[in-house]
């Protein structure tokens, strides 16, 4: 894995200088953030060594290297899960090489369903937490001391530094947002109506299928990282009769300009 990460690092580095210091990672719906960067360089997945090959429709595969004010950032627009096949080690695989490329700050994208009743469909959520309900671990197996320890303290998984200026950057930019707990589950099937309850019943306020890996192995290595949901459906009764991966990305589409808008000001103004 190590040599993996290094040989993809310095295939990127040949093709261009870069040292950014924001990783992105752009979920389903919220590729548009790539308009906010001053763009210098794109690399399609598929011509990256060892990268893996994004599926899903809404998902471009792109890797776009440039600045958001003066801030050199690197955006992933596109994301492996692991409902496509891949295993824990391969959705996490970009995070290992963006961190090689020099990032020391990630921000994390999703498009989740709402069990909160606070929530309304286009919601805007900080991630304070995240509960790992997803089947494999992207840390397990021998470790490897160059990557990041055995054991990782996930006591605060999301800077609480990153939550505290993204709450002030909301207020002045009048964005309405809350604040809660992220349950990864491996999908690809939407919640039935009993899981949401028990994602409710668990302590989160919203279930995705994605996100928990990356921050994990972020985490692993002391990025610093930061995470926002959209909920772009909730899990009631009536909701989840119409839910489809249009609807995800429909209801993510509309939410983006404020999403943009916070990711943007939060690089800008760190
Ligand atoms: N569940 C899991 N992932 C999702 C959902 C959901 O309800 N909505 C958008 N992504």
């Amino acid at each position: 894995m190590w040599d993996k990460v290094q040989e993809t690092v310095s295939y990127i580095k040949e093709k261009i200088n870069f040292d950014p210091e924001y990783g992105i990672i752009l979920g389903s719906g919220l590729g548009g953030f790539t308009e906010e960067i001053a763009i210098d360089y794109i690399l399609p997945y598929n011509e990256i060594p060892n990268f893996p090959v994004s599926t899903v429709q809404g998902h471009n595969g792109v890797l776009v290297f440039g600045k958001v004010g003066d801030k050199k950032v690197i955006a992933m627009q596109g994301r492996f899960h692991y409902y496509e096949g891949y295993s824990m080690k391969e959705v996490t695989f970009p995070v290992r090489v963006m961190k090689y490329l020099g990032v020391e700050k990630l921000i994390v994208s999703n498009a989740s369903g709402g069990v909160n009743s606070n929530f309304r469909v286009g919601s805007i959520m900080i991630i304070k937490d995240h509960i790992n309900f997803m089947p494999e671990h992207p840390l397990r197996g021998k470790n490897d001391e160059r990557f990041g320890p055995r054991f990782v303290n996930m006591s605060q998984p999301y800077s609480v530094d990153l939550i505290e200026k993204a709450k002030n950057i909301a207020q002045d930019l009048n964005i309405e947002i809350h604040e809660g707990i992220y349950l990864g589950l491996q999908g690809p099937t939407f919640e039935t109506l009993a899981e949401y309850k028990m994602v409710k019943i668990l302590g989160a306020d919203c279930v995705g299928m994605s996100t928990v890996p990356e921050v994990i192995v972020a985490r692993h290595m002391e990025l610093e990282t930061f995470g926002v949901s959209v909920i772009t459906d909730m899990g009631d009764e009536e909701s989840i009769l119409s839910i489809s991966h249009d609807e995800v990305l429909e209801a993510a589409k509309s939410a983006e300009p404020n999403v943009r808008a916070l990711i943007r000001e939060l690089i800008k103004r760190n």
